[in-house]
């Protein structure tokens, strides 16, 4: 399986999510595609990306978060929503489709202002529900979330 990775150096993340993040005072947000992030995150040929949670600093704690880009052409990003739990989120805002961004304490939409909670409930409409989960094996034995 890990026979099968692929130059992780393609920029098909959101770049502007990872400036909203840093204005808006969060901290290091990290993109799949960053130098500190790129040990821990490797896209395998399929399309599938294979994130090692401990080698992503933003992984380490609690409700850290990583962009991972687009994942078989899915906005996605990954929220550690406890000790060990982890989801994978479509970005997708469930209103309209556009690509949700980080904000202090979620996710907000740009094109009419709905609002998600870290882990993509909502918590303001126009949205009528969660942003979606995307497929996701944990793999404990490794450390290993892969995702897609
Ligand atoms: S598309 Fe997100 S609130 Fe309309």
């Amino acid at each position: 399986m890990a026979d099968e990775i692929a130059d992780p150096s393609r920029r098909t993340f959101l770049i502007g999510m990872c400036g909203a993040a840093a204005l808006a005072g969060l901290g290091p947000v990290l993109l799949a595609d960053d130098a500190a992030a790129a040990t821990g995150i490797q896209r395998k040929k399929n399309g599938q990306v294979v994130v090692t949670v401990a080698k992503v600093p933003a992984l380490r704690k609690a409700n850290g978060r990583v962009m991972l880009g687009n994942v078989k052409g899915t906005p996605v990003a990954i929220v550690r929503t406890g000790a060990k739990t982890y989801e994978a989120l479509n970005l997708r805002c469930t209103h309209q489709g556009v690509t949700v961004g980080a904000d202090a304490d979620g996710w907000l939409c740009p094109a009419h202002g709905s609002q998600f909670a870290l882990d993509g409930e909502l918590e303001r409409g126009p949205a009528l529900s969660n942003l979606a989960t995307v497929r996701s094996r944990w793999n404990s034995r490794r450390g290993t979330l892969t995702v897609g």
